[in-house]
């Protein structure tokens, strides 16, 4: 059985709880024809609020055989906490102290998925001592993926900061209102009522939030593929990141 430890975070996880979270490791499947990935391999995949990181995430990860880690989980969870306490998101030092003292079994809770959370993640994803309690974690997770075939992850961060040096990066994004839909049917799906404006206003206040911050701002890396999902179905933004990534492997594999 295999263990991940994380001092700073002070809990250890079996490897097999981040199946049932919000995050998986997707065994190995039939391996198709040049889209073998022989050692450990990397995918960051970075975008604002609901541009549709996590479900491209899940497919790659389940595509190749990789872990797969919603970064986005963390900052919720660090947020539920604080608000379940009935605190001030803003409270910085209750914020680090949840930080720290994580407690993995909450990243399942279906609440992290509230609009109410996703504002409270984005006031305490700005404050540095947050990230810092948090990056470990995600580095760990890279590092150690559970079936050691390597790693998707998904945030704002993952390419500028988390892992700068991973072998393919995706910068996903779609236009506002598209985006305002897609999360309001995923808040309908939910049974949560959704007011598109509503949702809409809150995504544009979020992502604001998320790129103007002076630590770890979002934005795509130099070196991140662009995805614009406008008006794309979900198998066409699947195929056309896989097409990416086989490329990716065809050139690390002539490259030795
Ligand atoms: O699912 P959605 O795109 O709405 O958001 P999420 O990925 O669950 O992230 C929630 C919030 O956490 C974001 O608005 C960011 O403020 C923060 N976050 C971050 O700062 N860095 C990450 N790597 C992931 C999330």
């Amino acid at each position: 059985m295999t263990f991940l430890q994380d001092r700073r975070l002070n809990f250890s996880v079996r490897s097999d709880s981040y199946r049932s979270v919000s995050t998986s490791f997707c065994p190995a499947l039939p391996v198709e024809a040049g889209s073998a990935i022989s050692s450990s391999m990397i995918i960051a995949i970075d975008g604002p609020a609901a541009a549709g990181k996590g479900t491209l995430a899940r497919s790659i990860a389940e595509h190749y055989g990789l872990a797969y880690l919603d970064t986005g989980a963390l900052y919720r969870a660090v947020a539920w906490t604080l608000l379940r306490e009935g605190r001030d998101p803003h409270d910085e030092a209750a914020a680090i102290r949840a930080a720290r003292e994580l407690d993995p079994a909450i990243l399942s809770r279906s609440e992290l998925r509230d609009e109410r959370v996703g504002e409270a993640a984005s006031i305490v994803a700005a404050m540095p001592a947050v990230r810092k309690a948090l990056i470990e974690f995600q580095r760990r997770f890279a590092a150690h993926p559970p079936g050691g075939r390597g790693a998707v992850l998904d945030g704002r961060d993952i390419g500028t900061v988390v892992c700068p040096d991973a072998d393919i990066k995706f910068f996903v994004t779609a236009s506002d209102e598209e985006r305002a839909r897609r999360r309001a049917a995923e808040l309908r799906e939910r049974g949560v009522t959704a007011n598109e404006a509503a949702v809409l206003a809150d995504l544009k206040r979020r992502d604001a939030r998320d790129r103007g911050r002076a630590t770890a701002p979002l934005r795509p890396a130099s070196d991140a593929i662009l995805l614009d999902t406008t008006g794309m179905t979900i198998d066409a933004v699947f195929e056309s990141a896989r097409k990416a990534i086989d490329a990716r492997l065809a050139e690390g594999s002539k490259g030795g």
